[in-house]
């Protein structure tokens, strides 16, 4: 930023290449080389034809291109014939040729060409006249063999770069007359210029150049004035100058005056600045010095005295004995003091850093001490920074007692201190009220550290405003439910690596005060139990790392209480790390209500078969990292949801079973997704079946999932076919009586063998045909013939048979003079072998043919329906069920009994109605 122009592009890849190609010449690889073109790339107006061993310049390029690169090739010769197709060319590279002659006319048939690179060519000193160029803006023509006799930039008005470097030249008089009015940066590094006479910036009289490199120039005299033409100098590159310090103070001295405002002095091999160095800069506006690489040991006090502007000064890399009380004075505009790996004190006896040694930079606002060796910090030793923002202490050895006490950072209580960074200083402790003082401070850096202690909470008194706080890779911090107390404030709280051995399973969690935390970070620690409330109160939580913990047992559907919800109060999270926790299974809900999430990552864990429906609330999921489970089947009842919107799946290494079940879904998906699988070819192996073993995914034959559908189809009527078969059959088992008996009855409906019909109206001369066994006579006189002389006539065989007919032509005329046939049902009736015989049947045959209401059962006796169907070829579910009629055994219930042999006999016949 500092240096704007004045490193020349060439210089930043270039020299890599060079080597690279020195290397690969030596050792003989063809393979480093750039593989060569077939042929130039047209795209855009330019034509790229670099690297393809052309002799020539191709003449079949489309002709309104106006950049053409050329460049290493084999040229030896520009002929402007052979530039007369691209009349439109503003740009043309042809560094690294072997090109010594350039034509005259070139630029006659190049009129709009502004860029020309000559760089790494062989031009020699005589030929050269680039004056046709009229309209030339940026010239390099670095690494030639020019001498500079003729005026070879004579007519280049409109030049504003010039890089002229590595050209041997021994003087920077580039010119006699003032030709390059444009010219802004001039290159003149790696020239062998030892001398700087008073004359030699006479061409740039009238021009008003702002950059000027002169890195890697041996000077050895500055003669005076040679400055005075170039006066409107704003930045000199001295980078690599082995000019020692008296020259230097003397070009110091020449830059008086002039409009300098940053100054490169780095490698310089400096070892020393004294009191006079920068004394011709005292009025200027200098506001930038930087002397990184250096091997400063001393600094004179007063070195920078007078230095009012200077608002940045880099000393990093060098060995600075000590920085005294004088060592900065004058510097009241310093802003930024860079001291990165700059002081290197090995006496234990003598500070490094004086106090009050800062105390005339009250305008600095950045002070980096990186990596120095900073010794003892005293009250004293911040003294007098006021304005100091940002104070970077990382890797620096602090103090002998590595203990942060209340003094430490006391002389730092006036200034508004935002940033604080002690990475890496070897700290053990931090004192209660350590922190007291810095009540601006927003970030704190206490990561890398050997800090073993409870936090308790007054550590970070003070700290109201700290948003930020990274105490990660620490010993051994046991944090309390007060912890946090005196940082509400806080977004970021990294705690990675620094809670091994302690245990977070308490109430109310640590984190509880801090409702503003975005980013928590609580991985690699081992812990293994936590309290579900342990992220209670986060709502702004978005950015959650708990890998590397031992939190499996949380999820396991068998804990006791059942699994723990630790994400139930984080409804925010983005991001989430999860990995090598050992986890086996994702409970139901455990990843509930994460709308937000758009980084998930489960790896190294032991998760096998994943519940349907666990990752449904995953909407917005970009990427999912699930390598390295036991992951055997990508079924779309999992993964249908969170891979809708995924740019990114991470999911090998994992023992697929390639059936069709298994991953069928998941190839289609493959197949047709725009997200990046990396090594889905390579890495997605099968486990199973067997002819799969160690093969990739992607050779699974997904044409035979397809063809099953045919076969599945008539699976399912095959096996449907059986199942119904036994339905039938058991249903005829133990039904089929049912079946038969409706059958039956449906059958002498249809066919009318019944006249149910006529014979509803036809009346009868007795209500019931009485059938009951001999032994129940005496049964049947006292409890039922009583009930006829009040409503109704029964027919008994002994009593009504008629007269000189045969017992069986009785029986059949009686059955039907009646309209209802009454079974007594005994145990005696059932083994009565005439009643069986005969009677039953006959009655059964009426049965069917009229209706089932013709036959009433009247059970004296508890008689099992198997009993009965066994003998009477009844059950009661043939018969509706008022017309079953039990005998109750107690006395006072008989009037409900013939009460309900009434209703039984008064029903009409037909069963349909
Ligand atoms: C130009 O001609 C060369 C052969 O002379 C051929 O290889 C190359 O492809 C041509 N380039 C274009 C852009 O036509
Ligand atoms: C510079 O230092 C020398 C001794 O090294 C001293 O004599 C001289 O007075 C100092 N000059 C200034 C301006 O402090
Ligand atoms: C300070 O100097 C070091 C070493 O040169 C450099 O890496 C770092 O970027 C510098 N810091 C700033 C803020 O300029
Ligand atoms: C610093 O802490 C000590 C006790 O460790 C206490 O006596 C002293 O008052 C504290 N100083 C300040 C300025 O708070
Ligand atoms: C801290 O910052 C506030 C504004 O944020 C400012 O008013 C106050 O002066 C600062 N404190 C110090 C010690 O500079
Ligand atoms: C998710 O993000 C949206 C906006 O990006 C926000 O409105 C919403 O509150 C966030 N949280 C949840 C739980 O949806
Ligand atoms: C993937 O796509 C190709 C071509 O579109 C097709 O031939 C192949 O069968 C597809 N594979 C799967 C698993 O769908």
């Amino acid at each position: 930023k500092m240096w704007p122009e004045a490193i020349p592009p060439h210089a930043r890849h270039f020299p890599h290449l060079q080597w690279l190609i020195a290397f690969c010449f030596t050792i003989g690889l063809t393979e480093c080389i750039p593989p060569k073109k077939e042929s130039c790339v047209v795209r855009n107006g330019h034509a790229d034809c670099s690297h393809m061993s052309l002799n020539e310049i191709p003449q079949n390029l489309s002709h309104n291109i106006s950049s053409l690169d050329i460049s290493h090739n084999r040229i030896v010769r520009i002929a402007h014939q052979c530039l007369k197709p691209y009349p439109e060319l503003v740009r043309l590279d042809a560094s690294f040729n072997s090109i010594s002659k350039l034509d005259e006319k070139m630029c006659q048939v190049l009129p709009f060409l502004q860029t020309l690179n000559l760089e790494k060519n062989q031009l020699d000193p005589k030929t050269q006249d680039l004056s046709q160029c009229r309209n030339l803006v940026w010239l390099n023509v670095a690494s030639n063999r020019l001498k500079l006799q003729q005026e070879p930039f004579a007519g280049l008005q409109n030049l504003k770069y010039l890089d002229i470097s590595n050209n041997n030249l021994k003087s920077a008089a580039l010119s006699m007359k003032p030709h390059v009015l444009s010219l802004k940066y001039l290159g003149l590094n790696h020239n062998n210029i030892n001398i700087l006479k008073t004359d030699d910036f006479n061409f740039l009289k009238q021009s008003s150049l702002l950059v000027l490199n002169f890195s890697s120039v041996p000077l050895t005299t500055v003669e005076p004035g040679s400055f005075k033409n170039i006066a409107s100098l704003r930045t000199l590159v001295l980078d690599g100058s082995k000019i020692g310090t008296p020259v230097l103070s003397k070009l110091c001295m020449e830059l008086s005056g002039s409009n300098i405002e940053a100054l490169s002095l780095k490698n310089m091999e400096l070892a020393s600045l004294a009191n006079n160095t920068f004394t011709g800069l005292t009025n200027t506006n200098l506001s930038s010095i930087d002397l990184s690489g250096n091997e400063l040991t001393k600094i004179e006090i007063g070195s920078f005295l007078g230095l009012h502007k200077l608002q940045s000064l880099i000393m990093s890399e060098n060995k600075i004995k000590q920085l005294k009380q004088g060592t900065f004075e004058g510097l009241q505009s310093l802003k930024m003091l860079n001291l990165t790996r700059a002081l290197d004190s090995k006496l234990a006896s003598h500070p490094s850093i004086e106090n009050f040694a800062f105390q005339h930079l009250g305008a600095l606002e950045t002070l980096i001490l990186q990596s120095s060796a900073v010794g003892e910090i005293t009250q004293h030793t911040f003294s007098g920074l006021t304005s100091l923002q940002d104070l970077d202490l990382s890797w620096t050895k602090m103090s002998s007692s590595k203990v942060i006490t209340n003094l430490t950072f006391a002389s730092l209580a006036a200034s508004p201190l935002g940033k604080l960074n002690l990475k890496a200083t070897a700290l053990r402790q931090i004192h209660l009220g350590a922190f007291t003082f810095l009540t601006n401070l927003t970030e704190l850096h206490l990561e890398s550290n050997y800090i073993t202690q409870t936090l308790a909470g007054d550590e970070f008194e003070g700290l109201g405003q700290l948003e930020e706080l990274y105490l990660f890779k620490n010993d051994k911090i046991t944090l309390t439910s007060s912890s946090f107390f005196h940082v509400p404030n806080l977004k970021i709280l990294m705690l990675g690596k620094s809670l091994i051995g302690t245990t977070l399973d308490m109430e109310p969690s640590p984190f509880k005060p801090l409702s503003k935390l975005t980013i928590l970070d609580l991985s690699n620690n081992n812990m293994a139990n936590i309290q579900e409330t342990l992220l209670e109160g986060l709502v702004n939580l978005k950015v959650l790392y708990l890998q590397h913990n031992n939190f499996a047992r949380l999820w396991k559907s068998a804990n006791v209480g059942g699994p723990v919800m630790f994400l139930k109060f984080t409804p925010n999270l983005v991001k989430l790390e999860l990995d090598s926790n050992g986890f086996d299974e994702i409970p139901e809900n455990g990843l509930k209500g994460l709308f937000n999430l758009t980084q998930l990552s489960l790896s190294s864990n032991l998760l096998n078969s994943l519940k349907d429906g666990i990752f449904d609330d995953l909407h917005s999921l970009q990427e999912l990292k699930l390598q390295k489970n036991m992951i055997t089947s990508v079924t779309p009842q999992v993964f249908r949801t969170p891979v809708t919107n995924l740019k990114v799946l991470i999911m090998d290494k994992n023992p697929f079973d390639c059936t069709c079940e298994s991953i069928f879904w998941f190839l289609t998906w493959l197949n047709s997704t725009n997200a990046s699988v990396p090594d889905r070819g390579q890495e997605y192996i099968c486990n199973t079946p067997l002819s799969y073993f160690n093969k990739s995914i992607m050779k699974f034959d997904t044409f035979s999932c397809k063809d099953t559908t045919p076969f599945q189809a008539l699976y399912i009527l095959s096996s449907t076919t059986v199942l119904l078969l036994m339905v039938t059959a058991l249903v005829v088992r133990f039904q089929g009586w049912r079946i038969q008996f409706y059958c039956n009855i449906l059958i002498s409906r249809t066919l009318g063998l019944s006249d149910a019909k006529a014979e509803e109206g036809r009346s009868f001369e007795f209500d019931a045909y009485v059938i009951h066994a001999e032994q129940d006579a005496g049964w049947v006189e006292r409890r039922m013939l009583p009930l006829e002389k009040q409503q109704c006539r029964f027919c008994l065989e002994d009593r009504d048979s008629v007269p000189g007919m045969s017992q069986l032509e009785s029986i059949v005329d009686n059955m039907r003079r009646s309209r209802k046939i009454l079974f007594v049902v005994t145990d005696n009736l059932l083994n009565d072998p005439q009643c069986r015989r005969f009677t039953v049947h006959h009655a059964l045959h009426q049965v069917i043919e009229d209706s089932r209401d013709s036959v009433i059962l009247v059970l004296l006796e508890d008689i099992h329906d198997y009993k009965l169907s066994r003998t009477l070829f009844l059950r009661r579910g043939m018969l509706r069920p008022c017309c079953v009629v039990d005998w109750p055994p107690q006395r006072e219930r008989v009037p409900a009994f013939h009460q309900n042999l009434l209703i039984a006999l008064g029903k009409t016949n037909h069963w349909l109605q």
